[in-house]
């Protein structure tokens, strides 16, 4: 154990017992003690100067407040477990929605709906009846490349994309666009911009960072706050259509070992300064007015309960005098916390418990508790509702009326709006980074004849990623993109305006007659939407030997092959790069498809339009490690080619050195999340049907609810009062006939909350009257109850049924004709096992 991790320990347990430091020595002084030199936290002067005024207001509000008001400010909780009478009850202080949540759990919800609901919000909040004492409540959403919880809204690249275009001008222009979109729905508060420093890249996170590189994230970051809250000290600062913007998450979220979110980041406060504090310099400097806590630990201590890094260096050295909100139920972690108890935390400097589910009340009601007993000193309880106030009054709010009378709100043009539109389809055009151009391929002629394939080519949910309407970005279909472009319907547009021809074929087949012959294949294909948690990877390979068939059977077609790689992060795609002529990261460029064949094509006039700008805001790995973990850089940071370089890439190398147990063939169809292309479904014996999009839903006596078996959320519980079915579904069809022949099987982790009092049966779906079915009742009965375990089900099983197992529209779904109450995991097909019901 080291000396940090020691004092860590203690200090832990001495803030446990309510005592103030370990041995009465401050954290200073033990680093001190241990013969290191300080580290030399700089104070920050932000732009966002003090008002000695609204420090006066500040003081006399805090004087009219009961401990009540005062213990409510400091609590944010989720639109699906929140009403306005308990905002106006419990005198919160913040509301969120998490992601994929909307006003009436409605994905559909209208820019009406959600101002409406807003100040539903807000005149409780307002509201003076019953010791009510008007303080408006500010709700924050993750509006973190676009509005995106909002379906019409513009979609701009995510971080990593941005960090390409080495263009903070352009952030600086997207943010604002972004709260341009926020404000419009009445919302004055967003989770952004996160200003992780992701130095792992199996980090499933790290498309939400700008770059790996400190400098980078800083400029990037104050460019982003800037937008958002508009200038500080300018008329404009968190007025006319501008949000409260967070940095996040505080600090080192993306300084964790291996990458694991959530995870720890084991390195000396000297590189938590020069790596990882950057951006929350530049941030509190551009007047950033709240930080986010990380749920990551430093040196094995939660941040969420981290005194020496929240209150010290934070707030007392860098001098942030804006409040800490924590991350999602963050508290629950700190040692000898819950989710309904942690005066740790805000011991620690935290000021805001996010709590999104129901157990809020019951945390506010021991937070008062220990207010009342001093076990929380009066003293930080009024910093912490001072730090709020401050925010609040900043931001104009006293003054600003309901959010439906504020600047922009419930203007629909605003949302989704075409200047924006032109602001995203510019950043996807900068996003772009050429990584090999043999035989310069680009820039096609524009009367081309293209054969557009690969997945990710009409598909608006891939392109986009994770935080895409859905919190996972999963999900979604085309139509819930209003105003969108696919990357095919860009290549489309473009060829057309001169006479050339887009086909769209995923499959890459075409008709063998040379007239209409493809002249180009361009080939869209990559990772699928992840979010948090669920995207972290054991390593960078890039593993999807279909897409690599795709490529290399174009090739031996003699078809010039343009790859463009649809990823949240550099992959080892060395074997992808090799079949193809030429090959772009796009990463995830969101709804604006278009500006990927702005770049593509030459002008009209045979000319280059738009040059290939966007430069690797990460290193390239050369294997299937990243850097952090010994391997070695394919392309450095920076690397990007131009229309004008020169030369070709050799010859990559294809070795993995993976173990087969690394790659062992297996198809996920639920993970955590529905895994593309299939997405969640509940039908009632009529058959009317509900894709569940939300962690919750519900359908005539069916519901199902996100809960937590290893991670949060990584599991679904599926109740049925009435006959029913739920499974996975998609539009497209999925081959698994070469599982068939290799001995596969169904596979899914089951919890049996109640046994079932009916008949259930196990199907595949493979079209009208095309399916097979396989009891289950027996395994389910035996299961004990309120416990995980794995079963089997031999493909052979239904394919003997009937299951045409090569055109697959649902590879799993159960059905019961009884009351059932089950969980459900991981769901896969995997080869070579000795399945529980084997048909013989
Ligand atoms: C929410 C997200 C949140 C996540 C927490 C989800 O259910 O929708 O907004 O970030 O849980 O891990
Ligand atoms: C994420 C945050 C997000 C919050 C609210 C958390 O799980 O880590 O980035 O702002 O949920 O959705």
């Amino acid at each position: 154990m080291t000396m940090n991790r020691l004092w860590s320990a203690c200090a832990g347990l001495l803030l446990a017992a309510g005592l103030g430091g370990c041995g009465e020595k401050p954290a200073q002084e033990m680093r001190l003690a241990q013969g290191q030199a300080p580290v030399p936290w700089p104070k920050i002067a932000s732009r966002a100067a003090r008002d000695e005024a609204l420090e006066q207001r500040i003081e006399a509000l805090l004087a009219r407040m009961t401990a009540e008001h005062k213990v409510g400010q400091l609590i944010q909780a989720e639109l699906k477990e929140v009403t306005p009478e308990d905002v106006k009850n419990y005198h919160l202080g913040a509301i969120l929605n998490g992601g994929g949540a909307f006003p009436g759990n409605n994905k559909y919800a209208e820019v009406e709906d959600w101002v409406a609901l807003a100040d539903t919000f807000y005149h409780a909040s307002m509201d003076t009846g019953d010791g009510g004492l008007p303080i408006p409540v500010i709700w924050g959403t993750d509006a973190v490349h676009g509005h995106n919880n909002v379906v019409g809204a513009t979609l701009f690249p995510h971080n990593i994309g941005l960090g390409a275009t080495r263009n903070p001008q352009l952030v600086r222009e997207i943010t604002r666009a972004t709260a341009r979109e926020v404000a419009a729905t009445g919302i004055d508060w967003n989770f952004s911009p996160t200003l992780a420093v992701a130095r792992d890249i199996r980090w499933g996170r790290s498309y939400e960072a700008y770059s790996e590189d400190p400098q980078l994230v800083a400029r990037f970051g104050a460019a982003a706050v800037e937008g958002l809250q508009g200038a500080a000290k300018s008329e404009d600062f968190l007025r006319a259509g501008h949000i409260i913007a967070t940095a996040k998450h505080f600090i080192a979220d993306g300084g964790t070992l291996d990458g694991v979110d959530r995870g720890d980041a084991a390195i000396s406060e000297q590189e938590l300064l020069e790596i990882h504090a950057p951006g929350y310099f530049a941030a509190i400097e551009a007047g950033v007015q709240t930080v986010m806590a990380s749920f990551s630990s430093w040196q094995g201590e939660k941040l969420h309960g981290h005194r020496y890094l929240l209150t010290e260096v934070l707030k007392n050295k860098m001098g942030f005098d804006g409040f800490v909100v924590g991350d999602w139920n963050g508290h629950e972690f700190v040692s000898g916390c819950s989710r309904v108890s942690c005066p740790q935390s805000i011991n620690a400097g935290l000021d805001m418990f996010m709590a999104p589910d129901a157990s809020w009340k019951q945390l506010y009601a021991n937070t008062l508790a220990q207010v009342k007993s001093g076990e929380i000193p009066r003293a930080r309880l009024d910093d912490a509702v001072r730090r709020i106030l401050r925010v609040k009054l900043r931001a104009g709010l006293f003054e600003a009326g309901p959010p439906s009378a504020r600047p922009l709100a419930g203007d629909r043009s605003v949302v989704g709006a075409q200047e924006h539109r032109a602001i995203a389809r510019r950043a996807v055009r900068e996003s772009l980074v050429l990584l090999k151009n043999n035989g310069e391929l680009l820039p096609l002629a524009r009367n081309s004849r293209v054969l557009v394939a690969g997945d990710g080519a009409h598909n608006i949910g891939k392109q986009s990623g994770g935080w895409s309407i859905s919190w996972q970005g999963t999900g979604n279909s085309n139509s819930d993109f209003p105003g969108a472009t696919s990357i095919y319907q860009g290549i489309a547009a473009t060829v057309q305006s001169a006479g050339g021809h887009a086909a769209l074929s995923e499959d890459g087949s075409f008709e063998d007659d040379p007239d209409t012959a493809p002249d180009v294949a361009i080939v869209v294909f990559g990772e699928d939407p992840y979010a948090e948690m669920q995207g972290d990877i054991p390593n960078l390979a890039y593993d999807s030997e279909a897409d690599l068939q795709l490529l290399r059977q174009l090739k031996a077609q003699s078809i010039p092959v343009v790859s463009l790689f649809i990823s949240g992060r550099p992959l080892w795609v060395n074997r992808e790069i090799n079949a193809s002529d030429a090959f772009v990261a796009i990463w995830q460029p969101g709804t604006e498809g278009g500006g990927v064949a702005d770049v593509l094509f030459r002008d009209l006039e045979g000319g280059i339009q738009y040059d290939f700008v966007g430069r690797l805001p990460f290193t390239w790995p050369k294997d299937t490690q990243p850097l952090a973990a010994g391997g070695e850089a394919l392309f450095t940071l920076g690397h990007g080619l131009g229309y004008a370089d020169e030369g070709a890439l050799a010859q990559l190398p294809e070795e993995s050195g993976l173990t087969p147990r690394d790659t062992a063939q297996q198809l996920d169809i639920f993970d955590g999340r529905p895994l593309d292309p299939w997405s969640l479904e509940i039908a009632d014996a009529q058959n009317n049907r509900l894709a569940v999009t939300s962690s919750v839903a519900k359908l005539n006596g069916i519901s199902v609810r996100a809960v937590d078996r290893d991670m949060q959320e990584d599991s679904r519980r599926l109740q049925w009062r009435t006959p029913g079915s739920a499974g996975f579904y998609a539009n497209r069809r999925t081959d698994l006939s070469g599982y068939l022949q290799k001995r596969g099987a169904l596979v899914f982790d089951i919890k049996v909350d109640r046994p079932p009092a009916g008949r259930v049966q196990l199907g595949i779906n493979c079209g009208t009257d095309c399916g097979a079915t396989q009891p289950i009742n027996e395994l389910l009965k035996n299961a004990e109850p309120g416990q995980w375990r794995t079963i089997s089900v031999a493909l052979q099983c239904l394919a003997a049924e009937g299951a045409q197992l090569d055109m697959v529209l649902s590879p799993f779904y159960l059905s019961s004709d009884g009351e059932l109450d089950i969980s459900l995991h991981h769901i896969r097909v995997v080869e070579n096992i000795d399945a529980d019901i084997s048909c013989g």
